[in-house]
């Protein structure tokens, strides 16, 4: 029997009609709307489709939304008077800074130089630090994404074991750090997998949950999981163009032969893409409230 699809783009709209009710009352009640910068650096065409998807969720929701373009050639030191000023904008409640960056600009650097109060991507030293103790003022936006998907769709995270395919700073490692904590949708027994380990598939094929983000087209094979498993397919692989040109996309698991094992899966894309740019969103209301000393 084919897996259930998990739907990441209706229960995306769903949140974000949530969210968009929140703004209003904030605004209406307050006289405020949450404020988001999104600043690109250089001309990357995947970038510039995912900063523009974040835009335009911005103002669907009556956020005040800066987009801020800047050649590929900016300096380091021009970048950070950036942030700086942004740091210092009453208007503006979050910065997103989209990565990858040029190559002659530092990272790190750049995320430690982001007010922790507006760090929407939740990056900055201070935020993973108290996303580890247990404590977030903000959760990174995949996988909260990732985590908010699965209760919506009722999936028992708590005693699962939980297998995750990659250990990069903005998945592998905040999603394993957080389905291992206590609370809501976690409590989970998590493995995590990356280039070294020895005999990846056979961890994949004790996973009640298995959360891919290899960044590899097809890397998880339907022989890989096990009957009936969860499969979380992070990957955002381009692998052509329609005649129309626009970006025709693969995931990190082979779709076709896992949708035939697994007793659910996300498909790519429209599965776990949508529910990251929905926690952009719902981090901004958060850092609004915060900034402005609105209660819950
Ligand atoms: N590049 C790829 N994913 C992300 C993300 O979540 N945030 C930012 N800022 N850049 C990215």
């Amino acid at each position: 029997m084919a897996a259930k699809l998990i739907k990441g783009a209706e229960v995306a709209r769903e949140i974000r009609a949530e969210l968009k009710e929140e703004v209003e009352l904030i605004r209406s009640k307050c006289g405020v709307v949450p404020g988001l910068v999104t600043i690109l650096v250089g001309e990357d065409p995947a970038s510039q489709s995912y900063v523009r998807g974040k835009q335009k969720t911005a103002h669907e929701l009556g956020f005040h939304s800066v987009q801020d373009s800047q050649p590929a050639d900016l300096s380091e030191e021009k970048l950070l008077a950036l942030i700086d000023r942004y740091n210092k904008d009453p208007q503006i409640h979050g910065i997103l800074v989209q990565l990858p960056l040029p190559r002659h600009i530092s990272e790190n650097r750049i995320l430690l130089a982001i007010d922790p109060r507006k760090d929407v991507d939740a990056f900055h030293p201070v935020n993973v630090g108290k996303l580890v103790i247990g404590d977030p003022d903000y959760l990174p936006c995949t996988p909260a994404g990732i985590q908010e998907l699965m209760v919506r769709s009722g999936i028992q995270v708590e005693g699962a074991e939980v297998v995750v395919v990659g250990r990069s700073n903005i998945v592998g490692k905040p999603i394993s750090i957080m389905l291992m904590q206590k609370g809501r949708g976690a409590n989970a027994t998590v493995t995590v997998c990356h280039t070294r380990t020895r005999d990846v598939k056979s961890h994949c094929r004790r996973a009640d949950i298995l959360i891919v983000a290899a960044g590899v087209t097809e890397y998880v094979k339907g022989d890989w999981l096990k009957e009936g498993a969860v499969v979380v397919d992070v990957g955002v692989n381009e692998v052509g163009m329609t005649p129309e040109g626009k970006r025709i996309l693969k995931g990190d698991v082979a779709f076709d032969e896992a949708v035939q094992v697994a007793g659910a899966i996300t498909p790519v894309p429209g599965g776990v893409g949508p529910m990251t740019i929905t926690m952009l969103m719902k981090n901004t209301v958060r850092a609004c409230k915060l900034q402005g000393n609105i209660e819950d």
